[in-house]
């Protein structure tokens, strides 16, 4: 519960569009307070869709649904309004911006976010170093420029260092499909677990169970043609890395027959 009594993060029944395409299909989860939950599936299960849509991307036409934060509904407000309620969502294929520092690049993401604009730049300097001695990220990283030939290692560690300046209460982690190296892989970990904590939740999306070697989640759940096909715990990931998605698939098809079936003798 978050501190109003209403579940940190809750979609309900979310349907989505793009470009007329229904993508996601009547999506339910919520998510509490100190939990890490992660949702796994196939490429264009719909899970980047999940996540853009829930940070505000205006390409995405919600069709039904609602997407709510403490409680509140969120989907009429704007992608900074979301962020300053405490919401984040590291980019799955962050930009590159050439002339702009890391460090004056997290300085400014802290700026607009900040009641008033303010933020002592001696202040958040003191704040940056002590986030990359956290991460053991070398000081020279802040001198350089936002994702400018950054390794996907780099990258990841921009997006973590983004969190520990930020302290959002949800976030939000895209994994690239293509997927990380084990360098970054073991990044995003290092990251996630020197965040979780009682007030803040997480959420891993990922094709790959691996990331799932470092980070504990308390929550799996498998997306699959714009739906939450099945939740579980840890044990579920274990499953989809030994015998991939085909048997869910099996098991949703056994279940349509058997529902068709009863819906026959009951004729
Ligand atoms: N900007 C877009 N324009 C058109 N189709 C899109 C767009 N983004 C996603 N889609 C489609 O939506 C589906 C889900 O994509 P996505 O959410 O990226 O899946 P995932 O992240 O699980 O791989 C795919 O069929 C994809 O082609
Ligand atoms: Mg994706």
């Amino acid at each position: 519960m978050s501190d109003n009594g209403h579940p940190l993060f809750e979609v309900e029944n979310l349907k989505v569009a793009i470009d007329g395409n229904e993508i996601l299909r009547g999506v339910d989860l919520t998510i509490n307070e100190g939990e890490i939950h992660a949702i796994m599936g196939r490429n264009g299960s719909g899970k980047s869709t999940m996540a853009n849509v829930v940070m505000g991307h205006p390409a995405y036409e919600v069709l039904e649904g609602s997407v709510k934060y403490k409680g509140k509904d969120v989907l009429e407000l704007d992608t900074d309004e979301r962020a300053r309620l405490g919401m984040f969502l590291a980019f799955q294929y962050p930009m590159s911006i050439p002339g702009v520092t890391v460090a004056k690049f997290l300085h400014s993401a802290l700026k607009a976010r900040a009641e008033g604009g303010d933020v002592p730049v001696r202040e958040f300097r003191v704040n940056l170093n002590k986030a990359m001695d956290l991460l053991g990220v070398d000081s020279s990283f802040a001198s350089r420029y936002v994702n400018d030939g950054f390794s996907g290692g780099e990258k990841k560690r921009l997006e973590i260092l983004q969190m520990f300046v930020l302290e959002p209460t949800l976030c939000i982690l895209d994994e690239t499909d293509s997927g990380l190296d084990i360098d970054a892989l073991k990044t995003v970990a290092e990251g996630v677990n020197a965040l979780r904590s009682e007030q803040r939740a997480m959420l891993l999306i990922t094709h790959y169970q691996r990331v799932l070697n470092y980070v504990e989640p308390d929550v799996v759940h498998v997306m699959m043609d714009g739906k939450i096909v099945r939740t579980g715990g840890i044990d579920l990931a274990e499953a989809l890395e030994e015998k991939g998605y085909e048997w869910i698939e099996q098991e949703l098809f056994h279940d349509t027959d058997d529902a068709t079936s009863a819906e026959a003798a009951q004729a």
